[in-house]
């Protein structure tokens, strides 16, 4: 894969997305894949050549869709908290935590278009937050709270995150996650706090609408 300056990415960025509002969060602004743009009809070696991995940080997805609007119409679940917003992609959870009141985000996100992403999508919201690249599973940041939109899509991704997660929630840590279903959801260790019917993009969910949960890690 090539390498990529943050220049470049802000570019591609600009060039392959429009400012668009997700349809379940219409307060928060972003930077995202649409019909005008043929980003997610590209073949992943297509995006390889071109040095870009899935692109993730375009779209909103329904876990993160369904964990920012719980975070903007409870806002007490962050207020005032020191947050992490794990696998950020676009910003929008941290965005959301932002809006609600949070005293400080992190986002983290281990592809290098994230933090190009986060930081037009901040601007875009007229917010700021931190960002980093670094993989911080295992990571005991001394969050108040730590949201986590749409993680459990991969089987390898979600053995690393459970043992952390359940860290961090004997840690003292509220662990508050957004899934619409993925395969491999630790429902046994869930407790329900909220569901939405979120708005998707059928090309890549096939379904117009997904059932949203938000849930803590127990
Ligand atoms: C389905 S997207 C969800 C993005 C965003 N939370 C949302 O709901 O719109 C999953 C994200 O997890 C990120 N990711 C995967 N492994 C990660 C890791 N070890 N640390 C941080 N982010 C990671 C990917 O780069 C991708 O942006």
């Amino acid at each position: 894969m090539k390498h990529i300056t943050p220049d470049d990415a802000v570019a591609f960025i600009r060039a392959n997305t429009a400012l668009t509002r997700p349809p379940h969060v219409p307060e928060v602004a972003l930077h995202l894949a649409d019909e005008a743009h043929d980003l997610w009809q590209r073949t992943e070696e297509e995006l390889a050549e071109i040095g870009l991995p899935p692109p993730f940080w375009a779209f909103a997805w329904a876990g993160g869709q369904g964990l920012a609007r719980y975070v903007l119409d409870r806002p007490e679940s962050v207020r005032g908290c020191s947050v992490l917003d794990f696998a950020t992609g676009s910003g929008l959870v941290a965005i959301a935590a932002i809006k609600a009141g949070a005293q400080r985000v992190l986002a983290a996100d281990t592809d290098p278009f994230s933090r190009p992403t986060c930081a037009l999508n901040m601007a875009a919201n007229d917010v700021a937050f931190e960002t980093t690249g670094d993989d911080l599973v295992g990571a005991m940041g001394g969050w108040d709270v730590v949201l986590a939109g749409d993680v459990f899509y991969d089987r390898a991704m979600t053995d690393r995150l459970v043992p952390w997660f359940e860290r961090l929630s004997q840690a003292g840590s509220r662990v508050i996650v957004g899934d619409p279903g993925r395969s491999y959801l630790p429902r046994a260790r869930l407790t329900e706090l909220a569901v939405y019917a979120v708005p998707v993009t059928r090309a890549l969910e096939d379904a117009e609408v997904k059932r949203t949960t938000v849930w803590q890690f127990a």
